[in-house]
């Protein structure tokens, strides 16, 4: 019998995979339910990606963007739902990602969020630490606009402080100054939904990645989709500027 995993080359697959889940409203409307609807629907597409990626394929690192710094402006009543879906989601599946030796880690502006979430992600980061068979980002409250101004702010503090001369900032240390310090870059970026663009998501990390774009909404995002886009990323080939091989 065919598995899923006989679609990919098992021995080249990518690092780290980051995915803009998106599609939550629309999923909703289109079944005439609350945008919140879709928001709960996409919880559980989360959940049971990151069952798959933790038990059946080895990517060692998985982003997922959760909430973005402009989601902020939002209505209120999506941004409490979305708080509260976020502090429950993380509270229900601690004990599991302990289990299945899932590292929690989260990147984004956690000053912004409430008290409760906050607390949930610091007690789940601290006790998963040690954690090493999937290392899981979440991007809550994350914009990389935001995330490169502040590394900009810490070099400029170094520097006035005597710390970092100016020729000492290259690629390395806005890199090591980033909240992904760390992480490799993504090798592939996916977007749901249909919509092809970034949306302020990991724009210096994801100089290099593979985007693949599905139209599929993120609630109904499975792990044969996954599977699909990790597909697509293999038929690709990375230059990463330089020819093709065998080239002349
Ligand atoms: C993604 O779904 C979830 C968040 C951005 C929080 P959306 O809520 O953006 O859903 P659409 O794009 O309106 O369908
Ligand atoms: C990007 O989705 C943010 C997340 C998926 C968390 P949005 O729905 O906020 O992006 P835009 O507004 O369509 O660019
Ligand atoms: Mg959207």
């Amino acid at each position: 019998m065919k598995t899923l995993l006989d679609q990919v080359n098992e021995g080249d697959l990518p690092r780290h995979i980051a995915i803009i889940m998106d599609g939550n409203g629309r999923w909703a409307k289109a079944r005439g339910l609350p945008r919140t609807a879709g928001h709960q629907a996409g919880a559980l597409a989360a959940e049971r990606l990151i069952r798959f990626v933790g038990a059946r394929i080895s990517i060692p690192y998985i982003t997922l963007f959760a909430f973005s710094s402009e989601n902020w402006d939002r209505p209120q009543t999506e941004v409490s739902y979305l708080m509260n879906l976020l502090a429950d989601f993380i509270r229900s599946k601690l004990a599991e990602f302990v289990e299945a030796g899932i590292q929690l880690r989260v990147i984004g502006d956690l000053g912004r969020v409430p008290d409760t979430l906050r607390q949930e992600v610091e007690s789940a980061v601290a006790a998963t630490a040690a954690n090493d068979r999937l290392r899981l980002t979440i991007a809550l409250s994350y914009g990389a606009r935001q995330e490169l101004a502040a590394a900009a702010q810490r070099i400029a503090r170094e520097a006035a402080e005597g710390r970092l001369e100016p020729g000492q900032v290259d690629e390395r240390a806005i890199a090591d100054r980033l909240e992904t310090s760390g992480i490799p870059d993504p090798d592939l970026v996916i977007r749901t939904s249909g919509e092809e663009r970034l949306s302020n998501f990991l724009l210096w990390q994801a100089a290099y990645a593979e985007l693949c774009f599905t139209d599929v909404l993120w609630p109904d995002f499975t792990p044969a989709e996954l599977v699909r886009c990790v597909a697509i990323y293999q038929a690709r080939q990375r230059r990463f500027g330089l020819v093709e091989e065998g080239a002349r």
